[in-house]
């Protein structure tokens, strides 16, 4: 179960994120975080995983994050940055290998077998990859294997930032299915930056939706993105129909005209 309380982040003097409150949100869910740029996704994401100071509460399972080391919050939040994988000249197996040992010291972690390195290659379709080097790689290739840095982990949370931007169409489809199968799976909570609404609309359990850093939306996706909602927060004028298989789709017909 994770809470967030009072969650409060600035740069320097710059207030980013206000006295946030979310939760409790329960395991085994995938919650869509979404915004416009520069609501501060990437911050919140950033000030969860421990890697920025911030005001307030981060309760996982009880436990308050800011409290923890950086070690011990290590080993039950993984995040994944916006930025692809740094282009180092090592092969994706290896680099698999070693994002497994890096950020946990246990025994357990440190003797992480070559069969479970390949199970989540091959859970993500890329098994293929697993000696190829991660710098000779397309950026939807470095992505995947971003992601697959990110499963050895086998983390408690799970935090995503645009892990699709640089993906195929199914490659995302494919992603999101494995994403909500190893949620569920694990009883782990993922929190995943999506710009894609439909994507959120049909692959989440629960929606965050932020706007200059304060929360206006949360619940399940199809109360939270709504007309109104993304006139609100998008300025767009949008229909959200359900379609002939009896999913929702958001259509998008233009910008919102501005009052006069
Ligand atoms: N390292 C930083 N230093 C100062 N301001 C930053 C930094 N990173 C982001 N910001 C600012 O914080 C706000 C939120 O950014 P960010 O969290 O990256 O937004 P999002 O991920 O929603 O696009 C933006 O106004 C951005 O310019
Ligand atoms: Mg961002």
């Amino acid at each position: 179960m994770l809470q967030i309380q009072d969650l409060s982040v600035a740069y320097g003097r710059r207030p980013i994120i206000h006295r946030l409150n979310a939760g409790p949100l329960a395991p085994g869910r995938v919650v869509s975080l979404l915004g416009p740029n520069g609501s501060g996704k990437s911050t919140l994401l950033k000030a969860i995983a421990g890697l920025l100071k911030c005001g307030g509460q981060v309760v996982l399972d009880g436990q308050d994050l800011t409290r923890q080391s950086f070690e011990r919050r290590a080993q039950q939040v993984v995040y994944l940055p916006q930025s692809l994988p740094a282009s180092v000249h090592l092969r994706v197996f290896e680099s698999v290998l070693v994002a497994a040992r890096a950020s946990d010291l246990s025994p357990q972690a440190q003797a992480v077998s070559p069969e479970r390195i390949l199970d989540v290659l091959s859970r993500l379709g890329i098994e293929q990859l697993s000696m190829r080097y991660l710098d000779e790689l397309s950026g939807g290739q470095k992505q995947l294997v971003g992601l697959a840095q990110a499963l050895i982990r086998t983390p408690r949370l799970l935090l995503l930032d645009e892990p699709l931007s640089a993906l195929d169409l199914n490659y995302q489809c494919h992603v999101m299915d494995l994403l909500r199968h190893e949620t569920q799976a694990q009883g782990l909570t993922t929190m995943i930056v999506l710009h894609d609404l439909n994507m959120a609309l049909q692959h989440s359990d629960d929606t965050l939706l932020i706007r200059a850093g304060e929360l206006v939306g949360h619940g399940s996706p199809e109360t939270v993105i709504t007309t109104q909602s993304l006139a609100q927060v998008y300025q767009v004028n949008a229909r959200v129909e359900t379609c002939s298989r009896g999913l929702r789709h958001v259509l998008i017909d233009g910008l919102c005209t501005p009052a006069v």
